[in-house]
């Protein structure tokens, strides 16, 4: 068997997307009913964060111990001998003799394919720059699905940094393998989203007018402009409030809408909207969790696809392989 990095959405077939979202509900069940499992007992997991997160890092980490296994963790770019000019691949080939899986963020697009490519052991981008974050991509599928129950037929605004905007790369290839889902691409001109992440997508119009499309959705997904990747401060200046959620712009939503934000946020949505029923922001973090332990115990082989797609079919089984 082949091992089973995550590096893109589009490294994944329907079926699949499917299957680990069934994981993910599971994986919530059984933390609700049992607190953690021992599906990971004697697993390390190596989680290298390059660049600043708080819930993606947190998450693949809280995910791994409610798994039972065990973290080695290591944030920051001065942290390894990479500071001392030891190139990814080295890096890479040295800590997986110390670990099973290793979870990757880092600044530069293609980084987590890079060490992916160097790595016997499965590799999770967690960000590569500009890129992809295929793992936010999944918690997004869930958070949908658990709340609107279907992804066909919805409606959904994408705002803010499209095109530096990692999160929205991937969600967008992944919602857009659904029929009659409409994308309305809320950015200023300057921040588009890339052409190659809209090849497959079927339905979707570019605006920089938010509120005249508002009445229309039923996902909104908010973003930060990506200060990071700007290089030029004055243009980040120039952009950085382009759009503000607000409780009055809210007026005109559907009452059925809901909001959603990768985190963290600047100040893209005001905190007044934070109590309206329809903020998921902080549903999808915990939603975070249990998406990364379907994840971590899929790329370790403790999920049966072939087993999971019978489920979906009807047919009640042992998801999850104990063996
Ligand atoms: C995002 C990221 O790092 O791409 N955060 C996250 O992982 N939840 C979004 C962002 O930084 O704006």
């Amino acid at each position: 068997m082949p091992k089973q990095d995550i590096i893109s959405i589009s490294d994944f077939s329907k079926d699949e997307l499917e299957a680990i979202l069934e994981a993910s509900f599971k994986m919530e069940e059984e933390v609700n009913a049992k607190g953690s499992l021992d599906l990971l007992r004697g697993k390390i997991l190596a989680s290298l964060f390059f660049e600043p997160s708080t819930r993606t890092r947190f998450s693949f980490e809280a995910a791994m111990f409610k798994l039972g296994g065990q973290v080695v963790s290591a944030t920051g770019v001065n942290f390894s001998s990479m500071a001392k000019g030891e190139t990814l691949e080295d890096t890479i080939k040295t800590i997986e003799r110390y670990a099973d899986v290793i979870v990757i963020r880092h600044p530069e697009l293609g980084s987590a394919k890079i060490a992916a490519g160097a790595a016997k052991i499965p590799v999770v981008n967690a960000g590569d720059g500009p890129g992809d974050h295929p793992t936010q991509a999944f918690l997004d599928f869930y958070t949908i699905k658990k709340e609107k129950k279907t992804i066909e037929g919805l409606k959904i605004a994408m705002v803010g940094d499209l095109k530096y905007g990692r999160t929205m790369h991937s969600t967008i290839q992944l919602l857009s393998l659904y029929n009659d889902v409409k994308f309305y691409l809320v950015s200023p001109e300057e921040l588009k989203t890339p052409s190659k992440y809209l090849e497959n997508v079927a339905d979707y119009e570019e605006t920089e007018d938010l509120k005249s499309v508002l009445p229309e959705v039923d996902v909104l997904y908010m973003t930060r402009i990506q200060k990071e990747r700007f290089a030029e401060e004055a243009d980040y200046l120039r952009l950085k409030d382009s759009f503000i959620l607000n409780k009055s712009l809210l007026a005109n939503a559907k009452n059925d809408m809901i909001i959603m934000h990768p985190l963290p946020r600047v100040n893209e949505i005001a905190t007044d909207v934070d109590e309206d029923r329809r903020a998921k922001y902080f549903d999808q973090v915990e939603n975070g969790l249990y998406v990364r332990m379907a994840l971590l115990a899929f790329v370790l082989g403790k999920i049966d696809i072939r087993k999971l797609s019978l489920r979906a079919n009807g047919e009640r089984g042992n998801l999850l392989n104990n063996g």
